[in-house]
């Protein structure tokens, strides 16, 4: 079965992200939103006889069931919600992180330099409506930006950001470009950046 997983295995404290995101915004987002997606996702799992334990493998087990019957459809979101808020905070830091990484820094430079790259999060972002996240993908050789609606993740992730209401409305009122601006300026985690490219390379 899928496990709640703390902060803390996620590398982070209630209050680590501060001031760009809050402990009580972190308190919610992760002890009520994250935690009713693990609930959901297991209960669901029963009634289709399942016991995964990782949240991307029993997604992508919903993805294969014929016609993503409606039953799949509602568990599919509900897996996927939980592996992407797990990726989600252990790709943030609100310390400064170095990569010591020729691939990465060339990498980088292709996209257009950190702040190329950075800039492309932040109006891809803007594109999104409603609900959906924001992601860094290894793709063909490069690192590029996409979107998602909902749940759904794409391929070769290396990075995102929950664009939801619940990741920001509480301490941006609800301005979604000023947390994305934050988020991509003060709390991207490259380290960890770094050993999700290294697994792909
Ligand atoms: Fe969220």
């Amino acid at each position: 079965m899928l496990r709640f997983r703390s902060l803390e295995e996620l590398g982070l404290t209630p209050s680590s992200l501060e001031p760009f995101i809050s402990r009580k915004t972190m308190l919610v987002h992760h002890g009520v939103n994250y935690r009713n997606y693990v609930t959901r996702a297991n209960e669901l799992q029963r009634e289709f006889g399942l016991s995964y334990d990782d949240p991307w493998e029993l997604a992508m087990w919903c993805e294969q069931q014929p016609f993503r019957l409606q039953r799949a459809d509602v568990l599919f979101n509900m897996a996927a919600q939980v592996f992407n808020h797990e990726f989600y905070w252990a790709g943030l830091s609100a310390t400064p992180t170095e990569f010591h990484s020729r691939r990465l820094t060339a990498l980088l430079k292709a996209a257009g330099g950190v702040r190329g790259l950075l800039d492309d999060v932040r109006e891809a972002a803007k594109q999104v409506f409603g609900s959906g996240w924001v992601w860094i993908v290894y793709d063909a050789g490069a690192l590029s930006v996409v979107t998602t609606a909902n749940g759904d993740f794409p391929l070769n992730p290396v990075w995102t950001c929950d664009l939801w209401e619940h990741a920001y409305h509480c301490d941006y009122d609800g301005d979604r470009a000023s947390y994305v601006t934050n988020t991509v300026t003060n709390l991207i985690n490259w380290k960890i950046v770094k050993a999700r490219l290294e697994v792909m390379l």
